[in-house]
C-alpha cells in the first residue's frame, strides 16, 4: 500500500514536471512565432554562433517588419510560396528594389535566413 502511494506520487511529479517544462515552450509558441523559428535556426547554425533574428534586424527590417511577420517597403515573408532554393537566391541576387546580400553576407548567413523565413508560420 505503501508502495503504491509512493509510486502515485512519482507519477503524479512526473507528470508535473512536464508540464511545468512544456508550458514556457507552449507559451512562447502562442506569444511569438518568431521566437521559435529563431530557436530551430539558431541550434541548426549554432557552430557558426547564429543569432538569426540579430542578423535580420540589422539587414532585413527596415523593408520586411515585424522579423518577417509584417509587410513594410517589402512583403511579409512569413508564409511564402517560394521554396528554400528560391529564397536563397531572392536574398543573394536581390530582387528590385531590395538589393542582393551575396557580397555582404556569407552563404551560411543567407541559408539561416532562408530557414528563417520557411520557418514562420502562414498566419
Ligand atoms: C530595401 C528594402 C529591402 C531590404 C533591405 C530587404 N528586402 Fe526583401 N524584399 C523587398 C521587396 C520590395 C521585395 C519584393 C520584390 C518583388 O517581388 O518585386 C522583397 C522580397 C523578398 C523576398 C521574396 C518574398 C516572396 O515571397 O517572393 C524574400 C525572401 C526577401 N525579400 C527576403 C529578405 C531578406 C532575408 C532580407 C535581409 C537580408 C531582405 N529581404 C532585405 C525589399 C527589401
Amino acid at each position: 500500500m505503501l508502495q503504491k502511494t509512493r509510486l502515485m506520487r512519482f507519477a503524479a511529479s512526473v507528470l508535473t514536471s512536464a508540464i511545468a517544462l512544456s508550458t514556457p515552450l507552449i507559451t512562447l509558441a502562442a506569444e511569438d512565432p518568431t521566437e521559435v523559428a529563431a530557436a530551430v535556426v539558431d541550434e541548426k547554425y549554432s557552430e557558426q554562433g547564429s543569432d538569426v533574428k540579430r542578423l535580420f534586424a540589422s539587414r532585413c527590417s527596415w523593408c520586411h517588419q515585424g522579423y518577417g511577420m509584417r509587410g513594410a517597403d517589402g512583403p511579409r515573408l512569413a508564409g511564402t510560396d517560394k521554396s528554400r532554393d528560391i529564397v536563397i537566391e531572392t536574398i543573394a541576387k536581390g530582387k528590385s528594389p531590395m538589393p542582393g546580400f551575396r557580397k555582404q553576407l556569407k552563404p551560411w548567413q543567407i541559408e539561416s535566413l532562408a530557414d528563417y523565413i520557411k520557418a514562420l508560420p502562414d498566419e
